[in-house]
């Protein structure tokens, strides 16, 4: 259950994580980005893997979590993974055929494969293979919801995919509209998650486009928000944070050893909207999540933009060390008739997808921290408008799933799931 920190309790018996996190980031955190944060993802959890439209009638292969998986259809119609590898001599299932109903053949030698990975045939040795009973391919656990096969890389027994959807998805008064965009970023899963929670907007998207020259409230022409302050926790749960900026500051100020910025500020002639900008406006429906203004990250790789007037949901899905699929789901209230609908279509595609999730999240974030941008081996100083990012990388890693179940996460620095651990759920697994 989510609560608010101004509700948690102060000192006495409990310490907040909000308060740990705060003296922490006033110190100079030096949590780096894979301390606990395994750099091909936390595996114990559901992951958009693949639109189910996709899946043919021959096997499809994706990378994700740093294994190739091959994709085909199951017998019911829906979709199995399986490692691509097959395990008789190492050919790859993605290149085979879907011969029989639910099954993919090797497309070297026609060992054919089930959907849970157990080989049923060996089709040109004999129909009755010796061998065949002893060949196992690794399957993952998949479920289908809303056209997109989830997948489950974990190792531990899944939980209900609904566990691990974003509740907007089965939100009444939203499911009118969910635009989705899928883009390979080339960057760490973790970076697109770390800059969703902190303060880089006011600088990064300080520049000049043509879509903010022509924002209908003219924020280009207004003062603009050019400091966060201190960034507060303001809502925590097991699995998820929310960040505000503590102390934002407007139009123009002076820096003892470098003077005034921003430098110029001349253009900015209009009177400053109250609260534009930065993430900080008034939530206009508080009892509402959808509309919040908070950053929010929840885990594995999930976190939410403020808006003010729809859901804008990034989760990103680990490819390999480098890259990451993200899908970008913009969820629009249920339209009220036939024109709301359109509107909401036009809305999405002439103005929120070119202006926001292709020029901002694709043209301004991703080239600042895309391939050979980002030194993520360094060690890192967080200050105090880093406090999501110092709460993700310390907090919530430590409370996932993969750690509640393992006792560490494969493939962070800092701590190695439990060998005990691991042996209880795979215990009698082939
Ligand atoms: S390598 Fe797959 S059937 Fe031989
Ligand atoms: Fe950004």
């Amino acid at each position: 259950m989510a609560r608010l920190v101004e509700e948690a309790p102060q000192t006495t018996g409990q310490v907040k994580l909000a308060d740990i996190v705060r003296d922490e980031a006033y110190g100079s955190s030096q949590i780096g980005p894979f301390d606990f944060c395994p750099k091909l993802g936390f595996r114990e959890y559901w992951y958009p893997a693949i639109w189910a439209k996709e899946v043919g009638s021959k096997p499809i292969k994706r990378t994700l979590f740093g294994e190739e998986i091959a994709f085909f259809h199951k017998k019911d119609g829906g979709v199995a993974a399986l490692a691509d590898w097959c395990p008789h001599r190492g050919a790859r299932f993605s290149r085979g055929f879907c011969e029989f109903p639910g099954t993919v053949t090797c497309p070297y030698h026609g060992y054919t494969f089930d959907e849970t990975g157990q080989c049923v045939a060996g089709l040109v040795e004999s129909d009755d293979s010796p061998l065949a009973p002893k060949l196992r391919a690794r399957s993952y656990p998949t479920a289908e919801w809303g056209g997109i096969v989830f997948i489950w890389p974990g190792i531990t027994t899944p939980v209900p995919l609904e566990e691990d959807l974003p509740h907007e998805f089965s939100d009444p008064t939203l499911t009118g509209r969910r635009f989705t965009r899928v883009k390979n970023w080339e960057a760490n899963w973790t970076e697109p998650v770390n800059q969703g929670i902190d303060t880089h907007g006011l600088y990064l998207h300080r520049g000049v486009s043509i879509w903010r020259l022509t924002h209908k409230r003219m924020l280009f022409f207004r003062k603009a928000a050019i400091q966060t302050g201190p960034v507060k926790v303001v809502k925590e749960s097991e699995n998820s944070v929310n960040v505000r900026f503590g102390a934002v500051k407007y139009g123009q100020s002076t820096y003892k050893n470098v003077g005034k910025w921003p430098r110029h500020t001349w253009w900015r002639i209009l009177p400053q909207k109250k609260g534009a900008g930065g993430g900080t406006r008034e939530v206009s429906d508080p009892v509402k999540e959808w509309a919040t203004h908070d950053h929010n990250l929840e885990m594995p790789s999930k976190v939410r933009i403020p808006t003010g007037t729809h859901v804008h949901l990034r989760w990103g899905v680990p490819v390999n060390e480098m890259n990451t699929i993200m899908w970008t789901f913009n969820i629009f209230k249920k339209p009220k008739g036939i024109f709301h609908a359109a509107y909401q279509y036009i809305y999405y595609y002439m103005w929120r997808k070119p202006a926001a999730v292709v020029s901002i999240n694709e043209k301004e974030d991703l080239v600042v921290f895309s391939g050979g941008r980002l030194n993520y081996e360094l060690p890192q100083k967080l200050g105090i408008a880093d406090t999501g990012v110092i709460y993700f990388r310390r907090h919530l890693a430590k409370a996932s799933r993969d750690f509640q179940r393992l006792g560490g996460a494969f493939g962070c620095y800092k701590q190695q799931p439990d060998p005990e651990k691991v042996a209880q759920w795979t215990k009698g697994r082939k």
